[in-house]
């Protein structure tokens, strides 16, 4: 085999396709990844999961130092701000983690191309570098890994500076006086979080009736009250019928969904966060005849196949949940299944968190969702309140909801609204993967005093008998 020609090469360096390309190096296959981004790690680790988490956490030592460390008995005499100082942590985290990215390349020998990928025939890939030169790479096995970006807005042009999506909002050199966040979902709220607790008045305008409209509706209702009392404001069943930049601000029209009188917004920064799309500009796909969803994803079975033999797609660029960790079970997965063994993703037990405080994290299914399928299930819920532990954080607000099957008591999904959801969640991920009842988490013995007690009390009240409610 040339140098030129591997196993697989795996087009785009994110979490699907890095994680693809370690675990394919691996099981012994010759494996390539181009990315044209100059650094790898994909949407995750440049623009997105990471930075966020990096001024998530800032801007969260700053609210606690300017205003809550009181309350435990510690005085701050003066808490200063450098936005600055925070971008610079952030920068920091971000470089570190994607040069460590380019470290476990060279450890598991695979090689890193940079440079723009297209597909020109089924085993045949076209690299363009960053000054225009081209070469060829061929492969066994293709794998798309081109992730996603933003979703516009139509007819509202993102500059980044007035106007901007979550990559601007994770790039301001200052605090805004007031960020209006179109769209009440994951980056909505993580990033009008940041910029809120750094004191910007913050106004969410949501076009259906509810925030995170995907949660289970008792965590969207609490999560809702939450954050309006650390002073977000929501326009819900609104949408936004034009924004008009002028200069340095913009303003923002809004009007009720189901029609309605007009209302302006003036702001000096406008967040555009209504979703993401599948990212396959200048792939070639057309050309090979790569068959695409009506929405753009790329169309694959339940092997990760698309339609052309030899080219494979996993993450963001095949729809699903939009998650990092979701895209990287699938590079494990397929990577496996080119290494002739048998990868698989278990759809059903694929947590999402988000970072806002408290933080929110669910599994499975909602109540919604199993009232709409006509499953039977028993719900037990816990409030931090009752929580040893977290009342000695201070941080009492939130619950933990179980849903189990009213007849096996087998898990069916779990909502937590409060402090390290996104950690507690992990219990019950691994007791849906192993197929476990409630009364299985709920006769496990947890550490005392501790969080997890609450999940613990949850799964008892599953079965109506909980000991600290
Ligand atoms: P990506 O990470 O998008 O990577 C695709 C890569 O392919 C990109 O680097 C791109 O440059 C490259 N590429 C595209 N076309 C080509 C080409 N032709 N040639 C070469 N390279 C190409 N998810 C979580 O699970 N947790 C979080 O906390 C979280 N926070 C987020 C915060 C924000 C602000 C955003 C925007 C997203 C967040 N996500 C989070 C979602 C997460 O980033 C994505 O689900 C994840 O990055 C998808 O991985 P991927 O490998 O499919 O694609
Ligand atoms: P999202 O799908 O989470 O939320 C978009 C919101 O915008 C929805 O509530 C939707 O109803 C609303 N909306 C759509 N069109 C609208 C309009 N015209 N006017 C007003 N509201 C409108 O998408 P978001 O927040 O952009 O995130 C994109 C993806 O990134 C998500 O799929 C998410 O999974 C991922 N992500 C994950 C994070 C995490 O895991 N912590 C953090 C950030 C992003």
């Amino acid at each position: 085999m040339s140098d030129t020609s591997f196993d697989v090469v795996i087009i785009g360096g994110g979490p699907g396709g890095y994680v693809a390309a370690i675990r394919a190096a691996q099981l012994g296959l010759k494996t390539a990844c181009i990315e044209k981004r100059g650094s790898l790690g994909g949407t995750c680790l440049n623009v997105g999961c990471i930075p966020s988490k990096a001024l998530l956490t800032a801007s969260h030592h700053y609210h606690a130092a300017a205003h809550e460390l009181g309350s435990f008995g510690i005085k701050v005499a003066k808490v200063e701000m450098d936005v600055a100082g925070m971008m610079g942590h952030k920068d920091k985290v971000v470089s570190d983690n994607t040069k460590g990215i380019e470290f476990l390349f060279k450890k598991n020998k695979v090689t890193y191309i940079v440079g723009a990928g297209a597909i020109t025939a089924p085993g045949q890939i076209e690299v363009t570098a960053k000054d225009g030169a081209k070469s060829n790479v061929a492969a066994k096995h293709i794998v798309i890994a081109t992730g996603s970006d933003v979703t516009p807005l139509p007819g509202v042009e993102i500059d980044e500076e007035v106007i901007i999506s979550s990559t601007g909002a994770l790039a301001l050199s200052k605090t805004p006086k007031h960020m209006v966040v179109i769209g009440g979902g994951v980056i909505g709220l993580e990033l009008g979080t940041v910029w809120g607790r750094l004191g910007a008045k913050v106004t969410v305008v949501e076009f259906l009736d509810r925030i995170l409209p995907f949660n289970d509706g008792e965590v969207s209702k609490q999560m809702q009250r939450l954050l309006a009392k650390q002073g977000m404001e929501f326009k819900l069943g609104t949408k936004v019928t034009g924004i008009a930049k002028k200069g340095k601000t913009a303003t923002v029209t809004v009007e009720p969904a189901a029609g309605g009188a007009a209302e302006k917004i003036e702001a000096d920064s406008v967040l555009v966060a209504i979703g993401r799309k599948p990212y396959t500009e200048g792939l070639g796909l057309d050309k090979v005849g790569v068959a695409l969803d009506k929405r753009g994803f790329v169309q694959i079975d339940g092997h990760f196949r698309t339609n052309v033999p030899g080219i494979y797609a996993i993450g963001d660029v095949v729809g699903g949940a939009m998650l990092a960790h979701k895209a990287e079970e699938e590079g494990v997965a397929l990577a496996e299944i080119l290494a002739g063994q048998h990868g698989h993703v278990n759809y059903e037990a694929i947590p999402a968190v988000v970072y806002t405080w408290p933080e929110v994290a669910s599994v499975g299914k909602t109540e919604e969702q199993l009232k709409a399928e006509g499953i039977a299930y028993k719900a037990g819920k816990f409030p931090f309140t009752a929580n040893g532990r977290a009342r000695s954080m201070n941080e009492v607000d939130g619950f933990v909801k179980v849903l189990a099957c009213a007849t096996t008591d087998k898990v069916l999904g779990a909502h937590i609204v409060g402090p390290n959801a996104g950690d507690l969640i992990a219990e019950v991920v691994l007791a849906m993967e192993f197929g476990a009842a409630s009364e299985d988490i709920a006769r496990t013995c947890h550490a005392h005093p501790g969080l997890g007690e609450a999940v613990k009390e949850a799964c008892l009240a599953v079965d109506g008998r909980p000991l600290h409610t």
